[in-house]
């Protein structure tokens, strides 16, 4: 019974595929010459609710050395893609199997959910393709219908953005990223800022000519620690699986390495020159009162958004406080005029308010 009702759905199945494949290019997972025995790759044995799971990926995906011989036709060659999960910071595809459904809808709505993400979480099996990573990939509802991923921030947004199961400590990224705010690091769209004095080429406030990269992505940042890795959120040796290094930690010594990932696009010479905050090098470096050594950019700005203020500003409540008068609050004065006030307290130092 069970059998031939997925016997009946593959037959389906085959049918909307080969329909699929008479309108464009057969995607490579369904295409003989490349995986010679076809459904069954990854269906071993009529499993036709996981297909082997995240595991039967990696018979093709992991180590080229522990390949099984007639797996791959065509003469093709892989990337290891398993072993970027080894690495300490990763996505939990191995730490949490099989928690993934393929009737789930996301964002998750119970709040008691188990956290997961297998690879075709962010990969259709049947659809994927070296020129469109996510096709296939159901979106955000709009009405009854669920659209197409495009963007990349559209795939991360689903386990991200408005899961009811978020940790704890994790933010709403979606919301963070959201072009109303006052501000935001440029996924979505250009950004609000027209002064960021300290951008390195190709990157610009606006695209004005045509090398000029006005917009990035979660990838920007968000990656393999190794550029020859394959691309995409596998896993790094950098927390919070980030392409460079950035510490979040308060009272240390700057360096180009303690900054890297910022100083990828804001030169540090600028920014330690003050050539926008006055008093930029003051706090990253420290001085000899409260603060022998520097603070983290991540005490002052967050690297997604703020939906309270320009300029990335988001105090890490960790180390600021609210002032003698029980304010915590920053306030521009004025646009592009590098001028502003701080209400708050930090490392003893009372701001009621301090100007620059
Ligand atoms: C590259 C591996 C791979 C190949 C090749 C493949 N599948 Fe799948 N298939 C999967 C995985 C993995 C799932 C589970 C998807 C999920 O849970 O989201 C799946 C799910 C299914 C399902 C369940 C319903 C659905 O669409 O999610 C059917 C039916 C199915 N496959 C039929 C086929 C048929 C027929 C072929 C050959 C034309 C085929 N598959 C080729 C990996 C594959
Ligand atoms: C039987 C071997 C095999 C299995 C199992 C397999 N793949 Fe593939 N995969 C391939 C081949 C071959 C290609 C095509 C590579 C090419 O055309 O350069 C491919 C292509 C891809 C691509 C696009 C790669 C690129 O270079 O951009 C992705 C992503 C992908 N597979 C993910 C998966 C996922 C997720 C699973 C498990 C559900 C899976 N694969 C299972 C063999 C396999
Ligand atoms: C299917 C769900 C899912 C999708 C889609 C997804 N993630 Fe995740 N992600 C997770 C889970 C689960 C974790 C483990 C921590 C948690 O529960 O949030 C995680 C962890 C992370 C972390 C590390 C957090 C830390 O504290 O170290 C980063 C960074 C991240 N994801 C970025 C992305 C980006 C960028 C995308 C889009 C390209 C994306 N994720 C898509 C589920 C997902
Ligand atoms: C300009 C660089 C940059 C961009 C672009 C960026 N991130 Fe991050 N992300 C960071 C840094 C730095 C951290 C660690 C510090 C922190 O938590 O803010 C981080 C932390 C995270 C975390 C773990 C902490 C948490 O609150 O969940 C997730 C998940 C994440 N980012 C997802 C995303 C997604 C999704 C996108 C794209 C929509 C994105 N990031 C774009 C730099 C970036
Ligand atoms: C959290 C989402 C997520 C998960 C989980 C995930 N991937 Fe990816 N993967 C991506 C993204 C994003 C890219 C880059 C897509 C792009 O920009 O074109 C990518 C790229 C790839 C590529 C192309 C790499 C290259 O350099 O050519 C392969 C192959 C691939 N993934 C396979 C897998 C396999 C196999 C698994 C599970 C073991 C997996 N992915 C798990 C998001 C994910
Ligand atoms: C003590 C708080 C504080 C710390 C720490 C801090 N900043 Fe800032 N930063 C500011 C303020 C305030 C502004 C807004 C200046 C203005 O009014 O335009 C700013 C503006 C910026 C700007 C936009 C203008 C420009 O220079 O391009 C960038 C980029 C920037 N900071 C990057 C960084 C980086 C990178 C670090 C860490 C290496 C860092 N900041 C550390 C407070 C801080
Ligand atoms: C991949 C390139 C890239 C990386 C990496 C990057 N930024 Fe940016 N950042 C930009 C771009 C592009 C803008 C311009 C946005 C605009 O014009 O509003 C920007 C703007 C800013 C602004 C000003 C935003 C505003 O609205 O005033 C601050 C502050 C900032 N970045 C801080 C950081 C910090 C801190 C890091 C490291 C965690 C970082 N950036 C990493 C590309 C990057």
């Amino acid at each position: 019974m069970l059998i031939q009702r997925l016997l009946l759905m593959a037959a389906m199945l085959s049918l909307s595929i080969s329909a699929l494949a008479a309108t464009s290019v057969t995607p490579p997972h369904l295409d003989r010459q490349k995986l010679p025995y076809g459904c069954g790759s990854c269906h071993v044995g009529f499993n036709f609710r996981t297909g082997a799971g995240s595991d039967g990926c990696v018979a093709c995906h992991g180590n080229p050395s522990k390949l099984a011989t007639g797996l791959i036709g065509g003469g093709l060659k892989l990337k290891d893609i398993e072993a970027e999960f080894k690495k300490t910071y990763r996505h939990p595809v191995f730490d949490a199997p099989g928690l993934h459904n393929g009737n789930e809808t996301l964002p998750e709505t119970d709040p008691r959910a188990p956290r997961h993400a297998e690879c075709v979480d962010c990969h259709n099996p049947h659809y994927v393709d070296p020129a469109n990573r996510f096709a296939g990939i159901k979106g955000k509802r709009v009405g009854n219908l669920t659209a197409d991923i495009t963007q990349e921030y559209e795939l991360c947004y689903k386990c991200h953005g408005d899961s009811a199961n978020l940790p704890g400590r994790y933010t709403n990224k979606r919301a963070e990223h959201s072009i109303n705010n006052p501000s935001f690091h440029p996924v979505e769209g250009e950004g609000k800022n027209l002064a960021v004095v300290s951008l390195l080429r190709p990157y610009k406030e606006k695209k004005v000519a045509p090398n000029d990269v006005s917009v990035i992505k979660c990838a920007d940042c968000h990656g393999s620690d190794n550029a020859a890795s394959p691309i995409g959120p596998h896993g790094s040796n950098f927390q919070y699986i980030l392409v460079d290094n950035y510490s979040t930690k308060d009272n240390q010594p700057e360096s180009p390495y303690t900054y890297a990932l910022c100083y990828r696009c804001h030169s540090r010479t600028s920014i330690l020159a003050n050539e926008s905050f006055k008093f930029h090098a003051k706090h990253i470096q420290g001085t000899n009162q409260g603060l022998a050594n520097g603070t983290s950019c991540y005490t002052c700005h967050n690297s997604h958004g703020s939906s309270d203020n320009r300029y990335l500003i988001k105090f890490n409540p960790a180390v600021v406080t609210p002032n003698a008068r029980g304010v915590l609050k920053f306030a521009e004065k004025g646009i592009s005029t590098f001028q502003g006030e701080c209400f708050l307290s930090c490392h003893g130092v009372d701001h009621d308010p301090k100007s620059y």
